[in-house]
């Protein structure tokens, strides 16, 4: 019946658009490839290889495909938690400081512990949520932003409280200046000698000696 013909509207089929709505989106104007999703590099038999599990990236509950580029290790993520780890030094150093102090030296360091307290909040806002950041992203950034400002005006309190006098203690790289955060242990905490060896360590309370519950997150008792 050829009259069909002219009823019939011809329909088109999407032939692979996944590459359009790619390429028109945040992941393709970025220049992140099909393949960083869905070929992520793993370990066989102790060798790199890329994937070749072409399915869906959430399959995978460590999100491992996501998290090379999105992790709570941004560099904004460190670089605010080094600045709150260097307004908890500023602090330290301020309250045992020695020499000659400003006039309004209590108002100061009152004012710059609230803002280590607000510094560190910002910080583990980002730390304590389970979303690497997806949630919001740009929220995220933002309480990044604010951590390190409250924890930059903390440090900029203590330094006029002691009229400059710690400054040496609280400028450079922060990780060289209080080296016992990653030689420091639950264990470690029970040797007395351990606890002798660093100015940050003689605050901590000796614990009794007791066996490991945890190695890494498994539990061993
Ligand atoms: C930013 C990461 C990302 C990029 C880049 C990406 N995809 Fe995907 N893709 C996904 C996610 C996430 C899903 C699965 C969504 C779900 O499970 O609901 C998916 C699903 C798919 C699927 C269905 C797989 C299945 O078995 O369910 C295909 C096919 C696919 N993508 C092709 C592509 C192609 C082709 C490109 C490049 C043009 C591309 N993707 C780029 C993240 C990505
Ligand atoms: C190779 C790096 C890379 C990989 C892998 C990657 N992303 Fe992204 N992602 C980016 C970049 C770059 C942006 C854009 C950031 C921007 O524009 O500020 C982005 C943005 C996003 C956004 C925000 C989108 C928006 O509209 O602002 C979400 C959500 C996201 N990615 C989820 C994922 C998920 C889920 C996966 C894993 C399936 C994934 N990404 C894998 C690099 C990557």
């Amino acid at each position: 019946m050829r009259c069909c013909q002219f009823l019939l509207t011809k329909i088109l089929k999407a032939q692979h658009p996944d590459y359009e709505t790619w390429l028109t989106g945040p992941h393709g104007t970025a220049g992140v490839s099909c393949a960083d999703c869905h070929m992520p590099y793993q370990k066989q038999n102790g060798k790199k290889v890329s994937s070749h599990w072409w399915t869906s990236p959430l399959k995978d509950p460590e999100l491992h495909a996501c998290r090379t580029c999105h992790s709570d290790k941004t560099p904004e993520h460190l670089r605010a938690q080094e600045e709150s780890v260097r307004s908890h030094e500023a602090v330290r150093l301020a309250n045992e400081y020695t020499g000659e102090k400003n006039a309004n030296y209590d108002a100061l360091m009152a004012e710059a512990r609230k803002m280590v307290r607000k510094g560190q909040f910002f910080w583990d806002m980002v730390s304590a949520e389970n979303s690497i950041g997806f949630h919001n992203p740009a929220r995220t950034l933002d309480a990044l932003m604010s951590s390190m400002d409250y924890s930059q005006r903390a440090v900029a309190l203590c330094l006029e409280a002691t009229n400059g006098g710690i400054t040496a203690g609280v400028t450079g790289d922060i990780i060289k200046l209080v080296p016992p955060i990653k030689e420091h242990s639950r264990k470690l905490q029970q040797d007395p000698e351990h606890l002798k060896s660093h100015k940050w360590l003689t605050y901590l309370p000796l614990l009794p000696k007791a066996d490991p519950v945890w190695d890494g997150n498994k539990r061993i008792k």
